[in-house]
């Protein structure tokens, strides 16, 4: 059942737990209050209610206040938009709306007023809302009722809906999709080995006309997959490659998504040490990303051709795990002298994305929790972004800007690529530390053909929220980069 649905009543006269309204700052220590369908008279109603108790209208703010006699809900709950400008903040209204939903626990029905009627404004509410009511409790042994997020979040439109609908319906199949991509992020590492995240995959697009390829140990020994069989040898939990098809009929482009999928990092032999490495239960966040996307997508019907890749493996310290040492035969021939187990990402990177150039897609996107070294230079909301072209760096940062995603350009500078040399192997699993975000793209650049337009985001810090909630984000799995791969299908669409 969705979570959002549209309404074309009267925001007086709907039931609901609560009717959520905007509001900004007014003239001296007055608010005003926004939305089609609420009157002066009411609108006054609910100001005066709201200063009575200092409300001030500022972004982010979030007052409760019981409703005025003349409206149905029995709680009032004011969102502040701030001094809003309305053609350049829809990130602003999204923080403020997700809040204020992700603080609607324990509610049955909340019942939500735009603050006007423009189509961005539409989709940004009801985006908000998506991604503002989710709990991850799947491992709670009881759940109060009180910390349960909203069932039902109803938009209020004006009469005749019309293209509201169609926008509140994308929200609420890709915030859908986004919040699956959460619950696999956030998923304990003990319940998600690679057969179990190659099996989600294959469960996340049942119904949809996805096909979708596994390969076991066996398969990946024939088909020389040694970067993931090197990683995932130390484990007693074999890994996996899956590859989801998603080819709809009469598509002209094709687009490759290819998403790391460690479903738990120690570091191997190179072992981490043991202050937050609980956190590296979300090593696996490009997987669930690129698994999200394609449900996303194939929901929407787009009319472009887009190929999941994710190569899933458990990187552990083990009486079989790869030594310090080792040399690797990757899928396309390249042999790779692992100097630390740690950087095994992009060794899992390297075969799929051999693969994926295989098949000649216009663009190759991979999307990657890879390095450290990310967040050291972006911080943990920002992910950097990477590329063989500069046409297609532009193309993905573009949709992440549209879609409200924080994303910053990245060199790939030739000068570190020497730092990768290896004397016995062709290339080093490891280069320069500084610039260590940058070494680890360097590295995966050699796995692409020059001609072959790809792009490399490394989402270190995004992934995952070890701080607590804010806007619609909530505390850990975020499902970072799903709304940027939507946008960006669609945006080949367009071409
Ligand atoms: N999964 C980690 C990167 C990471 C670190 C993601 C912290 C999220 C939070 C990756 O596999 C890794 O261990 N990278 C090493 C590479 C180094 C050994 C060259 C790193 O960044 O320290
Ligand atoms: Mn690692
Ligand atoms: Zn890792």
């Amino acid at each position: 059942m969705s979570l959002l649905s549209l309404a074309t009543t009267k925001p007086a006269t709907t039931s609901a737990d609560s009717l959520l309204v905007t509001i900004t700052p007014g003239r001296g220590k007055k608010v005003v209050v926004h939305g089609a369908g609420i009157t002066a008279s009411q609108g006054t109603r609910i100001a005066e209610a709201l200063q009575a108790v200092s409300a001030t209208g500022k972004a982010g703010e979030i007052t409760r206040v019981p409703s005025p006699t003349a409206i149905k809900a029995s709680t009032i709950v004011a969102v502040g938009l701030g001094d809003r400008d309305a053609d350049t903040d829809g990130e602003k209204l999204r923080r403020a709306i997700g809040s204020a939903v992700r603080g609607s626990t324990g509610q049955r029905k909340i019942a939500i007023v735009p603050p006007d009627t423009d189509g961005s404004t539409i989709a940004d509410v009801a985006m908000a809302a998506r991604l503002g009511a989710y709990a991850f409790t799947a491992f709670k042994s009881s759940d109060p009722a009180t910390a349960r997020p909203v069932r039902t979040v109803a938009i209020l439109v004006p009469a005749p809906a019309g293209a509201a609908r169609e926008l509140i319906d994308r929200a609420e199949t890709v915030g859908e999709a986004v919040c699956f991509t959460r619950d696999l992020v956030n998923t304990p590492p003990n319940a998600l080995a690679p057969a179990d995240l190659a099996q989600a995959a294959k469960d996340s697009v049942a119904g949809l006309p996805v096909t979708v390829k596994i390969w076991d140990e066996k398969a990946l020994e024939k088909d020389n997959c040694g970067g993931i069989l090197g990683v995932g040898k130390g484990s007693s939990r074999p890994p996996r490659l899956v590859r989801m098809t998603y080819a709809p009929r009469g598509a002209t482009s094709h687009v490759a998504l290819v998403g790391k999928g460690i479903t738990f990092d120690t570091g191997g032999i190179s072992i981490k040490p043991a202050a937050n490495m609980d956190e590296m239960k979300a090593d696996m966040s490009g997987a669930a990303a690129v698994i999200g996307a394609m449900r996303a997508i194939a929901s929407l019907g787009l009319g472009v051709k887009v190929t999941g890749w994710v190569p899933a493996a458990e990187n552990m310290p083990s009486g079989t795990a790869q030594r310090p040492g080792d040399v690797l035969t990757t899928y396309s021939g390249t042999t790779v002298e692992v100097l630390n187990t740690d950087a095994e990402g992009r060794l899992v990177l390297a075969d799929a994305l051999g693969m994926a150039v295989e098949e000649n897609p216009d663009l190759i996107v991979d999307v990657a929790t890879l390095t450290g070294a990310q967040r050291i230079a972006l911080g943990s909301r920002t992910a950097g972004v990477m590329a063989n072209s500069d046409h297609a760096r532009t193309q993905v940062i573009d949709a992440a800007n549209a879609a409200g995603e924080a994303m910053w350009p990245m060199p790939l500078p030739e000068d570190l690529r020497p730092s990768l040399d290896s004397a016995t192997a062709d290339i080093a699993n490891i280069g320069d530390r500084l610039g260590g975000m940058l070494s680890a793209g360097v590295f995966l650049q050699e796995f692409v053909p020059a001609d072959q337009p790809w792009v490399h985001i490394d989402i270190a810090g995004p992934a995952f929220n070890e701080k607590s909630a804010y806007g619609y984000t909530p505390k850990g799995g975020t499902g970072a980069a799903v709304r940027t791969f939507v946008e960006l299908v669609e945006d080949f669409t367009r071409d």
